[in-house]
């Protein structure tokens, strides 16, 4: 079936995460729909083999793809890491991670001492290092896995002493290697970069992954010649979940500034 300009970008996470990505789309290309699913039967990701997280990836993809969406962005790292090749075979529509684009500014903001914070599928698979030594080999990378800021985040913990110990717990290694930026290798770290930010201090850039990626999908559908265009009305985004959770409906309606309507749709029933 050929992808449809009309038809929703799908997007999906384990849970929340994937929200920073799916925001920063709709105010880059607010005339796009979005669909969104968070995983959140099988969330954390992080602690999943990548086997696990490649079966999760594939069923959530042609589940996107059968209810119309043009294109399909892995809004997760821990995703992107293990599955997007797998994506990109099972798929004929686009498919877009959220690792390639950030590498790519790194590398063009010549960058050189650069950590990374991610899951721990995303660290042990070690697809930044290698990807990013590819783009600069001058780079020279540093990778921790922070898992604890995901359920944190998921808890809607946003701030106070909970998640200022956590990040605190994080920073003491971080602070010891000298690194001049961090990449927030998890789309949940982004809802709490201010306080990551503040913590690490001013000398460690922060890089703005959800609209790093955001760019780099509109020039794509662009490219693709799947962009709305700008007078066709958008239909209302539509949120899934594999397991419904109050909290994940509390974040999106922060992160969306609107009531959502959340649905459930059990793939694994
Ligand atoms: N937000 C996801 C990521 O970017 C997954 C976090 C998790 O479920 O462990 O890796």
């Amino acid at each position: 079936m050929p992808a449809r300009v009309d038809g929703p970008i799908g997007l999906f996470d384990s849970g929340v995460g994937g929200l920073t990505v799916a925001r920063a789309i709709a105010d880059r290309l607010p005339g796009e729909q979005l669909l969104y699913f968070g995983d959140t039967a099988h969330l954390p990701y992080g602690d999943k083999s990548p086997e696990a997280i490649r079966g999760y990836s594939l069923a959530i993809a042609h589940h996107l793809v059968s209810l119309g969406a043009k294109a399909v962005v892995v809004a997760c790292n821990s995703a992107s890491s293990v599955a997007y090749e797998a994506l990109v075979e099972a798929l004929d529509v686009p498919v877009f991670n959220v690792i390639d684009p950030v590498v790519d500014e790194v590398a063009r903001l010549g960058l050189e001492r650069v950590g990374i914070w991610g899951t721990k599928a995303t660290v042990k698979s070690g697809v930044f290092p290698s990807k990013l030594a590819k783009a600069n080999a001058k780079i020279h990378v540093s990778a921790w896995a922070t898992p604890l800021l995901v359920p944190v985040i998921e808890e809607n913990i946003l701030s106070g002493p909970i998640l200022d110990a956590v990040i605190n717990g994080y920073a003491l290694p971080t602070e010891a290697e000298n690194v001049d930026a961090l990449l927030l290798a998890c789309t949940h770290y982004p809802i709490v970069a201010k306080q990551i930010g503040q913590r690490l201090g001013e000398h460690v850039a922060l890089l703005s992954t959800p609209q790093i990626v955001a760019e780099h999908v509109a020039l794509e559908l662009a490219k693709h010649g799947l962009l709305h265009t700008e007078s066709l009305q958008r239909a209302a985004h539509q949120f899934v979940v594999s397991d419904f959770t109050p909290a994940f409906q509390a974040i999106a309606q922060q992160f969306f500034g609107e009531v959502i309507e959340l649905r459930e749709d059990h793939l694994w029933a």
